[in-house]
């Protein structure tokens, strides 16, 4: 297999692309799993024969877990350790998610996501609801790894627009199912400013979300619940 990787030293302006060629045998080796067999080579070389550097990129949990792996894999997002190499033929483009902070190689800065759930402040200030239907939702929409893949392909997500995305509404839509509905107005106010209004509703993150959450099913009941105030009997 040839292995495409777009390349970026840290702190320097320039990306290059390198080429290595690798085999494997196991139909099941990940893309994590590849990347962590090259970088095992002591004398690691492009397919030119050329040395080159460690490739830089983040992983953790290699379960599919933590999100940490996200990067672009033949130009989609996705999760390194849950991408099999048999299904990409001869031929993989792994490129790092371009819509944060590019750090080094394959790794990006998503602090971004943490920083918004702190400016909307998601967490329960009042009293936790206890309510079978919504526990269900609460607990899908804890599912969030905060991967950053739906904000990768969301047309209307930019860093600082105001927008938060899924990454953002995700954890909202816990909390909007975790609170009484006297609690609600001041969550109901955060998710109308940093969700609701800029959301296009094109779900195109629907399809890409790497943890398969039911995406519509929650920004329907978000919505319907913060925007709409119809609440569910409680
Ligand atoms: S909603 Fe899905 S794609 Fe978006 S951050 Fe959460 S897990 Fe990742
Ligand atoms: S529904 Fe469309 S606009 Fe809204 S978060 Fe998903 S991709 Fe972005
Ligand atoms: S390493 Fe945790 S999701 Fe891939």
């Amino acid at each position: 297999m040839i292995v495409e990787i777009l390349r970026h030293k840290k702190n320097e302006d320039k990306s290059y692309v390198q080429k290595f060629e690798y085999q494997y045998d196991d139909e099941k080796q990940t893309v994590a799993t590849m990347l962590n067999n090259l970088n095992l080579i002591d004398d690691l070389k492009d397919i030119d024969g050329n040395p080159a550097d460690k490739i830089a990129f983040k992983q953790s949990c290699l379960q599919k877990k933590c999100g940490a792996c996200a990067m672009l894999i033949n130009g989609k997002p996705g999760l390194a350790c849950a991408r099999r190499l048999a299904d990409y033929g001869d031929h993989i483009r792994l490129e790092p998610l371009k819509k944060f902070p590019l750090v080094e190689d394959l790794i990006v800065d998503r602090g971004i996501m943490s920083e918004n759930l702190k400016m909307m402040e998601v967490y329960l200030k009042g009293e936790a609801l206890v309510n079978e239907k919504r526990n269900e939702l609460s607990y899908e929409a804890s599912r969030c790894l905060q991967c950053g893949c739906c904000l990768e392909v969301c047309p209307n997500y930019m860093a600082n627009n105001g927008f938060t995305g899924m990454a953002g509404a995700m954890p909202l839509s816990r909390i909007i199912n975790e609170l009484n509905k006297s609690d609600l107005k001041e969550v109901s106010k955060t998710y109308n400013r940093y969700v609701y209004e800029g959301c296009g509703k094109s779900l195109a993150c629907v399809d890409i979300c790497p943890a398969g959450i039911k995406i519509e099913d929650l920004l329907v009941n978000s919505n319907a619940i913060a925007i709409w105030k119809r609440y569910i009997k409680d």
